[in-house]
């Protein structure tokens, strides 16, 4: 921590003193991170999300290993070497139609920066349609389709021609695309921010919209992808036909920094269109053998261990063990989730006095009552979990889909005690809790 606060990002650390994350963290194994003390915390945020197969997976691990010991041809350049063409081999086969080639990336940002010029150039239009709220990285060109006006500002002007519209409204959709030039419409399949999921049929009926315009559908799979809602590509829910799906995280098997388009012959026949061109779109690492060997062990992970099946599986028990909770805690406004993306929404009581307090506790710092349940899960019950986005009163959960039946059942326990505490004694506990978070503020600004 002192090198972090040194050299790297202080205000992190600021951040990590005041909720009092600031754990030495040892090691990490499963669905678990280690402390110095050897105490075990239930990870789960997934570092993100990258830890799908948990951490310190020893199939992924093993793969790796041979790879080094094997002294690959790696990055020959000017060349090409066989375990990327393998992990893209193994992609396709198992995408929706049409997807057909893929792009490979370092990076989630990456691969949606790729999409994006694929759009373009494919089209030969200029426009990007994204959703507010979206979350697509923090590059210039993602952070241009970030509908988050936290992450924008300071950073502007962004790219050009890139237009928001609320996620789920198709008439919204409909209008851009009728104001012409739109090269694509961007979306995640299940909002990472917020964890808000698609209205019935909104999806498909945009991939209809966008088909009519001549504009290309680019689902983000990013954080939701390979699994974790219940399908290997989210897309599959609904049975879509994408044109580009962008996917990075999970795929690294939390080892090594990978991302990926799949794409239709059709966008990647008009974009590479000559020899000159082959290069326009790629960078150093893209397609380097650790990372595919990632790639390919967690893919080969993903079917051994029944991964798909079990995301949707321990997605249900979660949400039959903490759906109740909206009948039983008035702060409760919603439970939601698709497979192992979840989040539970708070909201102000009925009654009046205690809505003032949330009221005037909400002016002071907005998104105060979400940090008053992940702090006492952390605390109290050693479980990570994060605030689903900025000045957002939602608790989300990305775990591990390797966790048990045993650790979700635990951490609907612990939720249901904290949400307890918290409403038992609402002025009591948020007041001392805000008071408390105040204090460890201030201290942590005199650090
Ligand atoms: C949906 C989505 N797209 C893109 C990204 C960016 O990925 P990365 O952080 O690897 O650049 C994220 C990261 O959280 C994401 O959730």
């Amino acid at each position: 921590m002192a090198l972090n606060q040194r050299h790297l990002n202080p205000q992190l650390g600021r951040i990590l003193r005041t909720l009092g994350f600031d754990r030495e963290w040892a090691s990490g194994r499963g669905p678990y991170l280690i402390d110095r003390q050897g105490d075990e915390y239930l990870d789960l945020l997934s570092g993100y999300g990258v830890f799908s197969l948990g951490r310190s997976h020893p199939y992924v691990k093993e793969q790796l290993s041979r790879v080094l010991a094997a002294d690959s041809a790696n990055l020959p350049q000017l060349g090409v070497s066989t375990l990327p063409g393998v992990l893209a081999e193994e992609l396709i086969a198992r995408a929706p139609a049409p997807l057909d080639g893929v792009v490979l990336t370092s990076s989630g940002t990456e691969s949606v920066e790729t999409a994006i010029k694929l759009a373009r150039a494919a089209t030969g239009r200029p426009r990007i349609l994204f959703c507010e709220r979206g979350f697509h990285g923090l590059t210039l060109g993602s952070l241009s389709v970030n509908g988050n006006e936290e992450f924008r500002e300071r950073f502007e002007p962004l790219l050009p021609a890139c237009d928001p519209v609320p996620f789920g409204d198709l008439d919204a959709l409909r209008g851009e695309l009728d104001r012409g030039e739109v090269a694509g419409f961007l979306v995640e399949p299940v909002q990472g921010k917020g964890v808000n999921l698609p209205p019935d049929g909104y999806l498909q009926a945009a991939q209809q919209l966008c088909r009519a315009a001549g504009a290309l559908l680019i689902v983000d799979d990013v954080q939701t992808g390979l699994g974790r809602t219940g399908r290997l590509f989210t897309s599959d829910h609904w049975g879509l036909e994408p044109d580009m799906v962008t996917i990075a995280k999970s795929l690294s098997g939390g080892y090594v920094p990978i991302g990926a388009v799949l794409a239709s012959r059709a966008v990647l026949s008009a974009v590479f269109d000559s020899m000159e061109r082959g290069v326009v779109i790629g960078s150093t690492f893209g397609g380097n053998d650790l990372a595919a060997a990632a790639g390919i062990a967690t893919l080969q992970t993903i079917e051994r261990e029944g991964l798909v099946e079990r995301a949707a599986q321990l997605g249900d028990l979660l949400l039959e063990l903490t759906r109740p909770l909206v009948q039983r805690f008035e702060i409760v406004r919603e439970v939601r989730g698709l497979g192992l993306i979840w989040a539970i929404e708070l909201g102000p009581p009925a009654g009046r006095a205690a809505r003032r307090l949330w009221d005037a506790i909400e002016r002071r710092q907005p998104g105060l009552f979400a940090q008053l349940v992940t702090v006492p899960l952390f605390h109290d019950h050693h479980i990570l979990t994060q605030v689903a986005g900025h000045h957002m009163n939602v608790v989300k959960a990305l775990p591990p889909l390797i966790t048990s039946d045993e650790d979700i059942r635990r951490f609907a326990t612990a939720l249901e005690q904290v949400l307890e505490g918290a409403e038992e004694h609402l002025f009591r506990s948020y007041a001392s809790l805000g008071f408390e978070l105040g204090r460890r503020s201030l201290a942590a600004r005199r650090v």
